[in-house]
């Protein structure tokens, strides 16, 4: 075994097709490929902490969340480098993008959706796939109602792949939690990982549409969007809403 073939770098840095003749597509690549490879990771965490939660071993699963959680600070680090890019320097390869965007990646729809966030438009096959399955979000849920906390049935068994409503008496039984943080200190604990992954996305979304207006301005997006509206319309779009809306009640 040697590094290159362990890490298949043939593969890997063979996979790098600038169109244009433009200095800055590579790093646009580059950029955008390093994501899939982090979301990938993120996935595997996801699934990970899910069947953790779901076996009630929580204590194992804040290891995968936080690794979510840094992951996805680093992807949010990633915006400065690209941010030296300048309008001008895209505008000259931007036609080579076709109708491709971000929008489509079937890895950060399918996070999205592991997490709890079921409204997006477009499914690929895996983020179909694992709409068909509980979220994060559910899990949580099932696991606060059997430490005895008092859970709707219709958070506990729901349509898996329509949208999660939030619910006052999920608002309710997680503020229990929060009053009562000695008593109930590995539900509390659940609960701030998850508030750091929902928290982290929400920086990304932030510094995601700022990077964006930055370089296109107004433009509508390759992808169809009118672009930086939007993007932020996005921007307050949560995983798990009671751990936010529970804070107005403490
Ligand atoms: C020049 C750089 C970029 C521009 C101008 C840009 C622009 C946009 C726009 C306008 C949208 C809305 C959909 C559309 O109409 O296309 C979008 C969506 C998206 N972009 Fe970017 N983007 C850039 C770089 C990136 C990078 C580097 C990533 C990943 C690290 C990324 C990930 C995404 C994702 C995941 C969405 C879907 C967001 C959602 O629907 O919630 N974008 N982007």
């Amino acid at each position: 075994m040697t590094y290159g073939r362990y890490l298949a770098l043939d593969d890997l840095l063979s996979a790098q097709h600038p169109i244009s003749d433009r200095h800055d597509e590579l790093l646009f690549i580059v950029i955008h490929q390093t994501k899939e490879l982090w979301l990938k990771q993120a996935i595997a965490e996801i699934t990970l902490a899910i069947d953790l939660v779901r076996e009630n071993r929580l204590v194992e699963a804040y290891k995968s969340l936080a690794r979510v959680s840094r992951i996805q600070a680093v992807m949010t680090l990633s915006w400065d480098v690209l941010a030296t890019m300048t309008p001008s320097d895209y505008t000259q390869f931007r036609d080579v993008l076709g109708t491709s965007s971000g929008f489509q990646s079937d890895q950060f729809r399918t996070v999205e959706v592991m997490l709890g966030v079921r409204d997006s438009a477009r499914h690929g096959p895996m983020t179909a796939e694992a709409a068909t399955r509980p979220s994060l979000w559910d899990e949580a849920n099932a696991a606060l109602a059997r430490a005895g906390f008092a859970v709707p049935a219709s958070a506990l068994d729901r349509d898996w792949p329509q949208p999660y409503r939030s619910d006052p008496q999920v608002e309710a039984a997680w503020a229990d939690v929060y009053r009562d943080t000695t008593r109930w200190w590995e539900m509390y604990q659940l609960a701030e990982k998850l508030v750091d992954i929902d928290d982290a996305m929400a920086t990304w979304r932030h510094k995601h549409v700022l990077t964006v207006s930055r370089i296109i301005g107004g433009k509508r997006g390759t992808g169809g969007t009118a672009g930086v509206p939007y993007l932020e319309s996005t921007l307050s779009k949560r995983a798990f809403p009671e751990l936010w809306s529970l804070r107005t009640l403490l």
